[in-house]
């Protein structure tokens, strides 16, 4: 979603402020801008589209602008308000001189704005941003102190917020406060950064402050003040941020995409390394700090995920039942946070999450937190707000995901619950896991095969890369591969594919088959196999283009199946690890062949942080 940079030292901001933003681009958003101090003026520099427009902009004048040494930027994914150059950040108050950006939703804008209005504020946008431009214009007249006009202000705010605002009147000076909305300062010799995430600087510095809600952060070029918002000064807790910059290059792959697919085999080496130190040993998960003797009298669980992540917790319910005997529940966290859930200090409650900044998600955990429930924590950003609501966390490891479909994050999710379910069912006297844990070791071998043998993939998206509509179906421990195949075709195709359980296709979609509709069935040996083999021919028998994915070789599948792609032999319950990842080429492919901007769909965004 949005991205914020600040910049504030020696050096021209606008570089940094471009490569900041470029770095943040991944995210997804639909309009861009910076502001800068320039000979004591703030200028703003603003463009919808892609950042490129802005770059424009900002290069054909560039000797002017660079001699500013402050600056903050913004990339805006449209909430309040279409996404136009008018309505991207920067905003700015009546007589320019507040510029500010803002990551969040300010949730009382409208009485804002309102009241605003009727002190003389002339608004040139529809955002709720733009009232906290003038909301802070309005406390530095009476104050004279931009720290504490920021303070003030944001006193008055309702929602989420990150922000980076700098005044004309206040040169050398930035302040940056947060919200329910991540923001970091990095810093460096005589110059701070700030960003919504780490991309932004990490090629400037490793050295870096996570602000807590509510906590508003002062910057000069040698200072750095911390307040809370009773302006009570805190202690700065400095940290070494554990990422490379080399995680941002595409390493000669053409997208993000593809190369994070290839990346899926030591994801999964990474996941294990450390967890499972031998077959014959107790899986260890470090960081699940629920008691032992709790873990056993746990009654029920409830896991609450969005997108992508909620597939990785339908596998997740599938095992842990299986594996535990404990009733789990799955549900969107957007349902969930809308209705009275029953949780008490027998529920553990999961929350999954790649960026570990999904609002829904980050609310919901949140809910069951206040009922007395534990709360465990999957995701791939242990440095997130999610994480640290975490009673316990299980870090996921897949290292940073640029591309917005997530590929890799959902292979570390899923390898990660079969971990859980395992170390759950141990601590509760369940031991007869040797097979799977064998299987969970050569799994990465396998996946090198499926990707050994990518062309085929190509070929049959190349052939099925017309298609207005696609069905996956499956049963079981596949279903979720089933909607999660789907998600990756239609986010990043535009192609309307559905999921379906196999078995549901007769009651109603199979209406829908005809010579134009490619189904695409999990056909993974073991007890449904034969099932959605009757399923495939009831599809066949309307006329559907049949393609099959298993790890059968069974030659009479080529009778009826137009194509099929074939996978290693593997393990039912551990199927879905190895099954996604063909689908996940067949969408690649296949919006590579339309052309399609892989790694940056329109209208989607890295992390959905408003509900
Ligand atoms: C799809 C995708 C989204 C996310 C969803 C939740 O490729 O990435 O569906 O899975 O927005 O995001 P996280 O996992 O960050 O909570």
């Amino acid at each position: 979603m949005c991205g914020i940079v600040g910049y504030i030292g020696a050096q021209p901001a606008v570089d940094i402020l471009l490569d900041g933003l470029t770095n943040l681009e991944y995210r997804g958003y639909d309009s861009a801008g910076i502001a800068v101090n320039v000979d004591g003026q703030v200028e703003l520099y603003k463009a919808e589209g892609k950042l490129q427009n802005l770059k424009d902009i900002v290069n054909a004048k560039k000797s002017h602008i660079e001699k500013s040494t402050i600056g903050i930027g913004h990339i805006r994914w449209a909430t309040h308000g279409a996404p136009t150059t008018a309505n991207a950040h920067p905003h700015s108050c009546n007589c320019g001189r507040v510029a500010i950006v803002h990551n969040g939703i300010i949730e009382n804008y409208k009485e804002l704005r309102e009241k605003l209005e009727k002190q003389g504020c002339t608004f040139r946008s529809q955002t709720d941003t733009e009232t906290v431009a003038h909301l802070v214009a309005t406390k530095f007249a009476q104050t004279n102190d931009l720290t504490e006009a920021v303070r003030l202000a944001t006193k008055e705010l309702e929602g989420a917020y990150a922000l980076c605002v700098i005044h004309q009147d206040v040169k050398n000076t930035l302040v940056a406060t947060r919200r329910n909305a991540p923001l970091l300062v990095g810093i460096g010799e005589g110059e701070y950064y700030v960003a919504s995430d780490v991309p932004a600087i990490i090629s400037y510095t490793k050295k870096a402050m996570y602000l807590d809600d509510n906590q508003i952060v002062t910057l000069t070029p040698d200072s750095m003040k911390l307040i809370d918002s009773e302006n009570n000064v805190l202690s700065q807790k400095i940290e070494t941020l554990p990422w490379e910059p080399v995680a941002l290059s595409k390493m000669g792959y053409k997208h993000f995409m593809l190369k994070e697919i290839h990346e899926q085999p030591d994801v999964v080496r990474n996941v294990l390394s450390g967890k499972l130190k031998a077959i014959d040993e107790p899986i260890k998960l470090n960081e699940v700090t629920l008691d032992k003797d709790k873990l056993k009298d746990l009654n029920r669980i409830q896991i609450v995920a969005c997108g992508t992540s909620l597939h990785a917790a339908m596998i997740g319910k599938y095992i842990i039942e299986d594996f535990c005997g404990i009733a789990v529940d799955v549900e969107p966290s957007s349902e969930y946070i809308y209705r009275k859930t029953i949780t008490d200090k027998n529920t553990l409650v999961i929350g999954v999450s790649q960026s570990g900044e999904t609002a829904d998600t980050i609310t919901a955990v949140r809910q069951a937190k206040k009922q007395g429930s534990h709360i465990l924590i999957v995701t791939n950003r242990p440095d997130s707000t999610m994480a640290r609501e975490a009673d316990s966390l299980v870090p996921v490891n897949a290292g940073i995901e640029v591309s917005v479909a997530a590929t890799k994050s959902y292979m570390a999710q899923v390898i990660s619950f079969y971990l859980l379910a395992i170390y759950m069912a141990e601590v509760k006297g369940v031991n007869n896991f040797t097979e799977l844990k064998h299987e969970l070791v050569v799994l990465p071998q396998k996946i090198e095969k499926v990707l050994a043998h990518k062309e085929d993939i190509q070929t049959c998206a190349k052939k099925f890369s017309s298609a207005k509509d696609f069905i996956f179906i499956a049963r079981g421990i596949n279903f979720p591969t089933a909607l999660e195949g789907a998600l990756k075709l239609k986010e990043i195709s535009y192609i309307n594919a559905t999921g379906y359980t196999a078995g549901e296709l007769k009651h109603g979609p199979i209406a829908m088959l005809d010579e134009s509709m490619p189904v695409l069935s999990i056909l993974m040996s073991g007890k449904v196999y034969d099932k959605i083999l009757s399923n495939s021919e009831e599809a066949k028998a309307r006329n559907a283009r049949m393609i099959a994915l298993t790890d059968s070789t069974d030659e009479k599948l080529n009778d009826l199946f137009e194509s099929i792609i074939r996978v290693p032999e593997i393990d039912e319950l551990l199927s879905p690890a190895l099954a996604i990842v063909p689908l996940q080429l067949l969408a690649y492919y296949i919006a590579e062949f339309l052309g399609k901007d892989v790694d940056q769909p329109r209208n989607l965004a890295k992390s959905v942080t408003v509900e």
